[in-house]
């Protein structure tokens, strides 16, 4: 049965609620505070020094967990990863910090480790990472497939992400498989004709075979929309049969470069389009006009030694950014998210206020949930303790783990 706690003696409590009386604009900052967990939900929030909880556990004491003057803040929410592959990049990584410029290939390489790898295996590096979001806050988060990419390898990795997370995100449409690309039936391998037509035909079997295989297991489907990846027709293709299978979608776009991602994501209703690194006036017109958030992704720009996002330029507009890790081997191999919001607030433009709700409630709008991302009556009951007085420090004190207590659904999970 799920524990009854009261956590009490918060110096700064982060709500994500604001309401008059609270502080911090949209992030609803009581101080002095307590919050109620009860059948995994948060049951009451309020002052911790009136004693007016009481009312709120007449019948039945919980268990009384003293933060001691410390920051609790929701459970972090990371609406973009890769976390199942096998294998890791850690030489092209070292390549490129000498030099080497990031390409979207690279995931060619994960393909062969993966479908090497036995489920036992995958599933086994799955629970660590899992295990290392907990440690760091992140409570939600979002799997995509894609480095399978034959009908058999992306349902058994749709699968085995679903068996860690509801929301499972089926990116069949990640690069265009070896098998397809090296095909001479397509024309002299590596020829722009050849790998129009490779593509192409690989689109059919993603939406087709892989499609059926793999849309029972999932909630979203995804799309590469880049040079090196997937034209915008392609993508269209994938993203329109995937809502037609009942999945939302979710864009990767303009990551390497201007193109039509953005736009194609807009156009589409998507629920997030991740990465929106080169984005022109037009891009951030759309987008502000749009339900669609634009996720950004800080550790990629880090680890691919690329100039970050412009986050100051995306919120004056209007638009609702995420952030999020995009843990995956090859272009941001960190499931922090206090990294990602050290790195934000330090070369994004992003205020600690901003990150902080970005990678919480921005992650909760970009993954379409209402019941994470905020610590309000009637929530999943995902709290952070942090070893820290206030949110700032998590951007303050880089590198630092301050992520002292961690409860999901109203179980401690860390800490
Ligand atoms: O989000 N953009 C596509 N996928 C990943 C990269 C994956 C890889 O390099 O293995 C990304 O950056
Ligand atoms: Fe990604």
């Amino acid at each position: 049965m799920p524990r009854r706690t009261l956590v009490t003696n918060i110096g700064e409590l982060v709500t994500n609620d604001p309401a008059p009386g609270r502080e911090g604009g949209p992030l609803g900052i009581v101080r002095d505070a307590a919050v109620l967990l009860d059948g995994g939900l948060v049951t009451w929030v309020g002052p911790s020094s009136s004693g007016a909880a009481g009312d709120a556990y007449r019948d039945a004491p919980p268990e009384i967990v003293d933060a001691g003057g410390r920051a609790v803040i929701p459970g972090f929410v990371d609406s973009h990863t890769h976390l199942v592959f096998g294998g890791d990049r850690a030489d092209e990584f070292t390549a490129r910090m000498a030099g080497q410029a990031y390409e979207a290939g690279g995931i060619r390489s994960t393909v062969a480790a993966t479908r090497a790898a036995s489920d036992d295996e995958l599933r086994d590096r799955l629970a660590g990472f899992v295990a290392e979001l907990h440690a760091q806050g992140t409570t939600t988060f979002e799997v995509k497939s894609g480095y399978g990419l034959s009908v058999a390898d992306e349902q058994r990795l749709v699968r085995l992400a679903r068996e860690v997370t509801d929301e499972v995100t089926f990116l069949g449409a990640h690069v265009v498989p070896f098998e397809f690309r090296e095909d001479p039936a397509f024309g002299e391998p590596g020829s722009p004709e050849a790998s129009a037509r490779a593509a192409d035909a690989y689109v059919d079997l993603v939406v087709g075979d892989m499609l059926d295989a793999c849309a029972p297991h999932a909630r979203w489907v995804d799309a590469f929309c880049e040079r090196g990846a997937f034209t915008p027709e392609q993508s269209r293709r994938v993203l329109e049969a995937g809502a037609a299978a009942g999945l939302g979608i979710r864009v990767h776009g303009n990551q390497l470069g201007p193109g039509g991602g953005v736009r194609l994501a807009v156009e589409l209703g998507a629920a997030s389009v991740d990465h929106c690194t080169h984005l022109d006036d037009a891009d951030v017109a759309a987008l502000a006009a749009s339900g669609t958030v634009a996720t950004l992704l800080p550790g990629v720009e880090f680890s691919t030694r690329q100039p970050y996002p412009d986050a100051r330029r995306l919120i004056d507009a209007g638009v609702t950014v995420a952030l999020a890790s995009d843990c995956n081997p090859g272009s941001s191999f960190t499931s922090s998210l206090p990294f990602c919001i050290a790195v934000a607030v330090r070369d994004m433009g992003m205020t600690p206020a901003e990150a902080l709700w970005a990678s919480t409630a921005g992650g909760a709008v970009a993954l379409r949930r209402a019941d994470v991302g905020a610590i309000r009556p009637g929530a999943r009951a995902d709290l952070v303790e942090l070893d820290a007085p206030s949110h700032v420090h998590l951007a303050y004190r880089p590198g630092v783990p301050l992520v002292r207590r961690v409860w999901a659904a109203g179980e401690l999970v860390a800490g």
